[in-house]
């Protein structure tokens, strides 16, 4: 006697697997197929006593299969049965069913569960006591209206699901950020805390010049990584009580290079590598690792550059103590359009001499920008 063999559809590999190794535990021969199109070509191949099948799937989903089944003379009486996890709602049920389907199951069950209902269903089959199911009568654009609506409050739940992932998506990758950059501040108690300055002034500064939050969060993501590069600087060197020598200096310049290496393999959605990488450029090709003048260096590298400078003045460092902000906005305001791009050093002027703003504290974690002023 040939085994029954049952047509699983589904999209999500996993799902689908899962599926076909119940099925064989039953017994069953398996075919498989991934949406409703390719569905069609192998049951009109191959003819399997019923179809289980998936509901949200892309090229045609279930519930469009389902009518193409019904409609096909070839394949109407073929026991026909959803297997969903997403559309597992009353009102998707009474559709499906209103659809011509014999059975509608709800993911996940259990394996045994799953077996005895679709035995039963060809148990009915055989003995000739499954009705025929038929689609409800119903005109064409009611149907349409129905399947629209699901369709539609589906697609919203999962917006709403991807929205979701999306923020813990960002929190994770914002958690992971700090804890890499706490972990290169670690080696160098005196420029604890630097990058999330940075970050915090640099954040404020491209606000301030008007860019989108998508551009904002790249730099603050950039500024808490742009030194990075210093874990291969050796600890000595970092927290020497005084002017560096001509070899200890060029090992500290190597660390924007160092920190590009170790960041372009990462698929952010900003240059953050580059923004890094140029961090210590100046306008006027005066800066490195590359040298690079005017535009070559990058708007999200010249802002950066800018904040940098200006904690790095501002706060205690082992061979100087901290000359202040006012000290640190005369280098800017002195050197804009040489040194810094002039927007940038006008943006951050404005920010600390007009908004109020100041260099706040390092946040104890992962937060959203921190904002130590109003306006
Ligand atoms: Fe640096």
């Amino acid at each position: 006697m040939t085994a029954t063999r049952v047509l699983v559809v589904d999209d999500d590999p996993p799902s689908n697997y899962l599926l076909q190794s119940v099925l064989k535990s039953g017994g069953y021969k398996v075919l498989s197929a991934e949406d409703g199109v390719e569905a069609l070509e192998v049951a009109r191949y191959e003819h399997p006593d019923l179809i289980v099948t998936d509901i949200l799937m892309p090229r045609m989903d279930g519930y469009q299969l389902c009518r193409e089944w019904r409609a096909d003379p070839e394949l109407a009486k073929i026991p026909f049965v959803f297997y969903t996890a997403n559309y597992a709602e009353a009102d998707d049920e009474r559709f499906a069913l209103s659809l011509g389907a014999d059975l509608f199951l709800r993911k996940p069950s259990e394996p045994d569960a799953v077996l005895a209902e679709i035995g039963d269903l060809l148990d009915r089959q055989a003995a000739g006591s499954l009705p025929t199911r038929r689609p409800a009568r119903k005109d064409e654009t009611r149907v349409l209206k129905e399947y629209n609506a699901r369709l539609v409050h589906k697609l919203e739940q999962q917006l709403v699901q991807l929205h979701e992932a999306n923020d813990l998506l960002t929190q994770m990758l914002t958690g992971t950020v700090h804890a890499i950059g706490k972990l290169t501040e670690a080696r160098d108690p005196y420029t604890s805390g630097h990058q999330e300055r940075v970050a915090a002034i640099a954040w404020a500064i491209a606000e301030k010049l008007g860019h989108e939050r998508h551009f904002c969060e790249g730099i603050r993501i950039a500024a808490l990584l742009h030194d990075i590069g210093k874990i291969y600087v050796p600890a000595e060197i970092l927290a020497r009580p005084r002017r560096l020598t001509e070899v200890e200096l060029g090992i500290v310049r190597m660390h924007p290079q160092v920190a590009y290496e170790v960041l372009t393999g990462i698929m952010f959605p900003w240059p953050v590598a580059e923004y890094v990488v140029q961090h210590h450029e100046r306008l006027d090709g005066s800066g490195y690792p590359a040298g690079l003048s005017g535009d070559a260096i990058l708007p999200g590298s010249r802002i950066i550059a800018v904040a940098d400078v200006v904690e790095a003045i501002a706060s205690h460092r082992p061979y100087k103590t901290a000359a202040g902000i006012a000290v640190a906005l005369d280098e800017i305001d002195g050197n804009a359009g040489t040194l810094y791009d002039t927007d940038v050093a006008a943006a951050c002027i404005a920010l600390f001499d007009t908004d109020g703003f100041e260099i706040p504290e390092p946040s104890a974690g992962a937060g959203g920008p921190v904002k130590a002023y109003s306006k």
